[in-house]
């Protein structure tokens, strides 16, 4: 009998490319895991109409709209546990996930960042501050990188990485394109590699 395939939450926060990539991954074969919630922490993050296209549910997740950030993040777990969520993907996910949320999907949450952690990694480092601070440095490569989720910023265990180099008239976008290209063929094949347990986590 085929095993049923992982039910993956993707979390967003603007265009959705690599969660576009997800979703493709699971239509080519790539990925065993199919994307069937996206959480947005914006309701104008264009990935929010990327899933509609696929029909896939969607929320718009804004902690502040609760009385308490303990209330938003008991509502985020439940509606995760409502969905049987068995892993989350963060694509571009701007904020920082409830403590609970991380403690439950321990070793279930993975994340992609566009340099080659641990450089140019933790707080601010985001979109084309990475980029701008990967050129000034004079860094001959960068890349992108997945990685386990825990409770600090960009410094879970690295799953996977992969290079590319900086060319001499790289600018912040040059840079950033040749990078996102990458992290779409990176993202589905280290989440899939984890779904299958082809990774030796600890259980700490
Ligand atoms: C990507 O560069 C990813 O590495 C970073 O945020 C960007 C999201 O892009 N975490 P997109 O929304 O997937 O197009």
């Amino acid at each position: 009998m085929e095993r049923q395939a992982a039910r993956i939450a993707v979390f967003i926060s603007g265009g959705g490319t690599n969660l576009q990539a997800l979703i493709d991954g699971y239509k080519a074969g790539i990925l065993s895991g199919k994307v069937v919630w996206v959480v947005s922490s914006s309701e104008k993050a264009y990935g929010l109409t990327r899933a509609e296209n696929e029909s896939i549910e969607t929320f718009v997740f804004k902690p502040k709209k609760y009385p308490t950030p303990e209330a938003a993040a008991a509502d985020l777990l439940s509606r995760l546990q409502e969905r049987r969520i068995d892993y989350i993907a963060l694509a571009g996910y701007l904020k920082l996930l409830p403590d609970n949320v991380v403690g439950v999907y321990h070793n279930r949450i993975v994340n992609i960042h566009p340099a080659l952690l641990p450089k140019y990694g933790g707080k601010g480092m985001y979109g084309h501050h990475v980029h701008e601070a990967v050129l000034a440095s004079g860094d001959k490569e960068s890349g992108a990188t997945v990685h386990l989720v825990d409770e600090i910023y960009d410094q879970g265990r690295i799953l996977s990485q992969v290079r590319i180099p900086v060319l001499p008239d790289d600018t912040p976008d040059s840079l950033a394109e040749r990078v996102l290209e990458q992290e779409h063929k990176l993202y589905p094949r280290v989440l899939n590699k984890l779904i299958r347990g082809e990774y030796e986590l600890s259980d700490e």
